[in-house]
Order: structure tokens, then sequence, then C-alpha cells
């Protein structure tokens, strides 16, 4: 299995593992992590396109690297925006591509509310850049295939989206 960081370096081995029969199911042949730190406008939207860029390398089809790029993108954004800084994992396996977003705080007080399409606590000067539409949990979840949030006022929040392969 390939782990690594933000440089996607050796993703042909994993690339190699991944077309691999004799990999058994659920076996993970890819683990990146990618740190996104709160407010940091500038750099928001690398860990996306990275995932996207090894999706895209390991071969996945095109419909599931949009999805999962649409995906990253959202957690991404919602770290920078609404959490005090966190990480996006990316699990490749045989079965499926996961992601995990997760942060160290504030959480999330309700997250059903939170899932509503349109509620958003983004204030003005983060409107006036374009975000808090309200629309990017429910966009997360439309593109996965199973979809969870764990949160806890004070403790963080953990967003975990999985699409399948075939
Ligand atoms: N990691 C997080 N930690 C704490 N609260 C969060 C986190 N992610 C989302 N939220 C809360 O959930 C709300 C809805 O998130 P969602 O991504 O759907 O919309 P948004 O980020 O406000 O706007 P958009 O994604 O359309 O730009 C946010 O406004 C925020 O209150
Ligand atoms: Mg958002």
């Amino acid at each position: 299995m390939y782990r690594g960081g933000n440089d996607g370096q050796a993703i042909d081995r994993a690339g190699a593992a991944f077309s691999g029969a004799a990999s058994p199911h659920s076996e993970p042949v890819l683990e990146m992590s990618f740190r996104v730190d709160r407010y940091d406008f500038a750099a928001a939207g690398e860990a996306a396109s990275k995932i996207k860029q090894v999706l895209r390398q390991l071969g996945m089809a095109p419909e599931l690297v949009r999805r999962a790029a649409v995906a990253a993108y959202e957690a991404e954004m919602n770290l920078v925006i609404h959490s005090e800084g966190g990480q996006i994992l990316l699990r490749v396996d045989t079965e499926k591509v996961t992601l995990v977003a997760c942060d160290g705080g504030p959480g999330m007080p309700d997250v059903s509310l939170a899932m509503r399409e349109g509620y958003s606590t983004a204030p003005d000067e983060i409107r006036e850049m374009g975000f808090g539409a309200g629309m990017g949990l429910p966009n997360m979840k439309r593109c996965s295939d199973s979809f969870s949030i764990e949160s806890e006022v004070g403790r963080g929040t953990t967003v975990t989206a999985a699409i399948r392969i075939a």
C-alpha cells in the first residue's frame, strides 16, 4: 500500500497495486492526508485538486473522479471557513474511494440543521467571497454513495464520504 502526504509521490506503485487482481477486497491500496488550515484562502482548493489528480492517475472513471473532487472541494472549503483547521484523508481500496474530513473544532450544534439546503452560518465577508449558500454538505452527500457526519461541540467534526468504484 502507498501511504503519503501532500506530494503525490509513488502513485505509480499504488496504481500497480490498485489494478492488481491479487488484492483482497477492501484492502487499502492508497492513503494520503492533506492538512487544511483555517482561513487559508490562498491554498484553499489545493487538497481537492491533488485528490482529483491522484484518482485520475489511478485510472478511475471520470464520473467517479468528478464526484470525489466535488466532495473533496466542499469538505476542504468547510475546513477553511468553518473549522479551526483539520485534515482530509483520502483512502482508496479495491471497492471504494473514501474521503474523511476531520477537525478539532468548533463542532456543529445541530448536524441535521447543518445538512439542510440553504442553511449557513457563514458571515457576510465569507458570503461576499461567494461561499455560504448552504449547499456544500448536501452537495457532498449527493456525490457520495455513503455519507455521515459525527460532530460534537467543543470537540470537532468528522465528515466521511465514500464513493463505490464499480
Ligand atoms: N467542519 C465544520 N465545523 C463546524 N461547522 C461546520 C463545518 N462544516 C460545516 N459546518 C456548518 O454547517 C453549515 C452548512 O455547511 P455547508 O457546507 O452545507 O454550507 P456553507 O459552507 O455554509 O455554504 P457553501 O458550502 O454553500 O459555501 C455551515 O454554514 C456551518 O455552520
Ligand atoms: Mg460549505
